[in-house]
């Protein structure tokens, strides 16, 4: 048995009530298993900032890095709009991104079975729909320089900023699509705008001329974003591995997380040997505070970090049962109930997937 050092970040909104429910599997996991968890926690976003005027300080960044892995829970808050963008709750995130240089973000769109009905899509264009977005994480227009405001000689004024990726940051985050692929079905689609920007026509020569080096038994694609758009849409199933750029990533992810009948879905982000682990949505401010979150997007964000952080895949496996029992015994939180059903809280939740551990476990 081995203390694996982790760290809790569970920001603002929400991200305490998910990461609560995620703490009592951990605890359940400590109890009954081999696995040990040194857990310690730190606070990041909005919280952060009223605490100490910044959104992540210098210690807890430290603290990041010194870990195992970092479960993160969510960041921001209406009531930090008008907070200047350096001290923004989000740049928490993207600041611990950075140094922790997470340039790969893996987004997995994967529909459980009972959960089918969920999705606002056809039954038949995504029951069993298993695609993985790999989203670069540390580039693009979200740290591009320059940016900023200025006003113009004329008075004019006017706010920018710069898509910009360099080719070893293409390289990095596409050998990550490339051999995940070589794990699943294959097939790569490269995802950019190379008829309208440069950097995108850059993106799609440098993933073509890697692909010939070193990947010519991977199927790759190239596709525009717009298009990938529509087809995430239309027809799901078409994709494994979907490699694009930051901001495009982020889009296209929130959208394949709808295909799976929630934003509940689970994110890696990684690319290195530390990993930090969130899921994909926010803090949620309209249902904060009302025990009506999902906790299954944070607590599959855990299952991601048993398996490739802690290789601990029988862990991750017996969890991710315990979710389906769970979900095919009918319980729901408000975003994945249809009509005539009745919302179960977040700590019903919690409850239910412990029951169903024990269960398992029996
Ligand atoms: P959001 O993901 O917080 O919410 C979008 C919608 O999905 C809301 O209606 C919300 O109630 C619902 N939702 C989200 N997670 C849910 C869950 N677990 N269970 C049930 N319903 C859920 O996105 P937003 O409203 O665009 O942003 C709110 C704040 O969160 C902003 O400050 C934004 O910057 C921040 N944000 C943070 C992260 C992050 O920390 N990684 C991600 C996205 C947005
Ligand atoms: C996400 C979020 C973040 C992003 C925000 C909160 C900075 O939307 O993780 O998808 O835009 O990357
Ligand atoms: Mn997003």
């Amino acid at each position: 048995s081995s203390n694996k050092r982790v760290l809790i970040l569970a920001g603002d909104g929400i991200g305490p009530e998910v990461m609560g429910q995620v703490e009592r599997v951990m605890e359940w996991l400590s109890a009954r298993r081999s696995f040990s968890f040194d857990v310690q926690s730190g606070l990041v976003g909005g919280v952060s900032y009223e605490a100490h005027g910044t959104p992540l300080t210098d210690e807890t960044l430290a603290d990041a890095v010194a870990a195992d892995a970092v479960l993160f829970g969510a960041v921001g808050g209406p009531q930090w709009d008008s907070v200047a963008r350096e001290a923004r709750p989000e740049m928490g995130i993207l600041r611990l991104r950075k140094e922790m240089d997470l340039y790969a973000n893996l987004r997995p769109a994967l529909v459980f079975d009972p959960l089918v009905e969920a999705s606002t899509l056809k039954d038949e264009v995504v029951r069993g729909l298993d695609l993985m977005i790999v989203r670069e994480l540390t580039g693009g227009i979200y740290f591009g320089e320059p940016r900023g405001v200025e006003t113009l000689p004329d008075g004019t004024r006017r706010g920018f900023d710069t898509e910009v990726y360099s080719a070893p940051e293409i390289e990095r985050v596409s050998r990550v699509a490339f051999e995940l692929a070589r794990r699943r079905d294959n097939r790569v689609h490269s995802v950019e705008k190379a008829n309208v920007m440069e950097s995108g026509k850059f993106w799609r020569d440098e993933v073509t001329a890697l692909h010939a080096a070193d990947y010519t038994d991977v199927a790759l694609e190239h596709m525009y974003a717009d298009n990938c758009a529509m087809q995430l849409v239309r027809r799901p199933k078409q994709f494994d591995v979907i490699v694009t750029s930051n901001l495009f990533g982020d889009l296209l992810s929130d959208c394949a997380a709808m295909l799976t009948g929630s934003l509940g879905i689970p994110s890696d982000e990684g690319g290195n040997r530390k990993a930090l682990y969130e899921p994909v949505h926010g803090s949620a401010p309209d249902i904060v505070g009302q025990n009506l979150a999902n906790p299954l997007a944070a607590l599959l964000s855990f299952t991601m970090m048993l398996r490739y952080s802690f290789g601990a895949a029988d862990d991750a496996d017996l969890i991710e049962a315990a979710v389906q029992d769970v979900l095919a015994g009918g319980l729901r939180t408000a975003d994945i109930m249809q009509d005539g059903m009745t919302a179960a809280s977040t700590d019903a939740m919690g409850d239910a997937v412990l029951g169903a551990l024990d269960a398992r476990a029996a």
